[in-house]
């Protein structure tokens, strides 16, 4: 072994930094929009369960994978299992790369939106306006690219400072500062004459919505809202000391990102119904639908700048875990150092975002019948269930009995569902997750 790899300084560190990985637009912004447009309770049923039975096992197969091996996801694989695994590991760090090039574009947005409410622009105009002035910032060409670039920017800040000075320091502030802000926000939206409406919408299935595509959806939310399928949990997993045990920081991580989409349900959902706003707006949900509710509200200007501010500070923390998964990768299999290896991916992935931004307007780029940022997002959907799918058949079949004896650390570190777990990642995941990828196909 080179150099010793750097550690987590504490497990509540890595849980932060997992959480914040987990916790970012996906559930702030994407489930309230998609729960919104899906029939709102009964996607919030079909996410939960995703969560419930294959979420959080397979969380725990990349902890472990992480753990066991120090490696990035490449290097975990090939260690682990050799053969033609390591492609695993591959697809798991281009779908990273993916993923940050639009995630950045959306993340420059909240930027822009914190302005907007400082400023006042939005405060007095009506929602037609407020729709039209999102229009035609997203189309404007030059701004929100830059936007990305600074967001990208950084990013790289973040991960350049390493593990522990980085990641773990910019994460144990952070996550804190959002559950305080979410709190604020939640306590405004559910008491706004009207808001029952919302919540009945949000909690009371309504099954008559529900079609395969909607299942494809709940199943790509709850993989994307994890963090998982493309070895970010690797990753993180790569730095733990092996005296750290693992179930219960998994749960941990499973529970504190499915308690913030829930409530960010419930702090978007019940504002929309009080000012008879349309769920079903689509991605500019939170950024027309929301602004309209600011403009409308008693101190709005201060609720809209602390709702953005919360939105890039998700986005920040889990856009670093995107971009350290490349970073470990390119450290640990090249000669590349931590820095050339943020500076060149953050560099790239920004050159990769450019068209996503553009393509929301200002140029028509377009990828299988859709813009490219849209595309970029689709193809993330597809990849993230597949490589959660071939994870738990590495885990579950290629270690097998191996991953009862490393997920105990050989038997010191306590797991009493050990085998329920080990169940999940041979039948029921990898069966289950076929099979809504394959429904949702045809
Ligand atoms: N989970 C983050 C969100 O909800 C996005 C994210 C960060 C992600 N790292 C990831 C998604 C790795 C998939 C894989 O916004």
């Amino acid at each position: 072994m080179a150099a010793a790899r750097e550690h987590w300084g504490s497990r509540f560190g890595f849980i932060m930094a997992a959480a914040g990985s987990a916790v970012g637009l996906g559930n702030i912004w994407k489930f309230p929009y998609e729960t919104g447009a899906n029939g709102g309770g009964a996607f919030l049923l079909l996410y939960l369960l995703f969560i419930v039975i294959f979420g959080a096992s397979l969380i725990l197969a990349e902890m472990v994978l992480g753990r066991a091996s120090g490696r990035n996801p490449v290097g975990a694989f090939r260690l682990l299992g050799g053969g033609a695994w390591p492609g695993v590991g591959y697809l798991g760090v281009f779908t990273g790369f993916v993923i940050l090039s639009f995630y950045i574009v959306i993340a420059g947005w909240t930027v822009a939106y914190m302005g907007f409410m400082l400023d006042g622009s939005l405060m007095s105009s009506t929602p037609e306006e407020i729709g039209a002035q999102f229009g035609g910032f997203i189309s404007g060409g030059v701004t929100p690219v830059v936007l990305a670039g600074l967001f990208m920017a950084a990013t790289v800040a973040v991960v350049l400072g390493g593990i522990g000075k980085g990641i773990e320091r910019a994460s144990k502030l952070l996550m804190p500062v959002l559950f305080l802000l979410l709190l604020v926000l939640i306590a405004r939206a559910v008491s706004l004459p009207g808001a029952g409406e919302g919540i009945r919408f949000f909690l009371v299935p309504d099954w008559s919505k529900v079609t395969g595509a909607t299942v494809t959806s709940a199943i790509g939310q709850a993989f994307f809202s994890l963090s998982l399928g493309m070895g970010a949990l690797i990753t993180y997993g790569s730095y733990l000391p092996k005296s750290t045990p693992m179930p219960g920081s998994a749960a941990i991580i499973v529970g504190l990102d499915t308690m913030v989409a829930v409530l960010a349900g419930f702090m978007i959902l019940p504002a929309v119904f009080a000012y008879s706003l349309d769920p079903a707006a689509g991605p500019g949900l939170t950024f027309v639908t929301l602004p309209v509710v600011f403009s409308q509200m008693p101190a709005g200007t201060v609720f809209g700048f602390v709702f953005f501010a919360l939105l890039f500070v998700a986005a920040l923390t889990s856009a670093v875990s995107l971009l350290e998964v490349v970073v470990t990768y390119l450290v640990d299999e090249t000669p590349l150092t931590r820095r050339q290896a943020a500076l060149g991916a953050g560099l790239v992935c920004f050159g990769l975002g450019v068209p996503s931004s553009l393509s929301q307007g200002a140029v028509d780029i377009q990828v299988f019948g859709m813009d490219f940022l849209s595309a970029a997002a689709a193809l993330t959907d597809l990849l993230l269930p597949i490589g959660g799918l071939l994870t738990a058949l590495f885990v579950g079949w290629k270690l097998g009995p191996k991953a009862l004896a490393l997920v105990t650390d050989e038997g010191r570190q306590a797991f009493p569902l050990a085998h329920v777990w080990l169940f999940i990642l041979r039948f029921v995941a990898p069966i289950g997750i076929a099979y809504v990828l394959i429904s949702g196909l045809i």
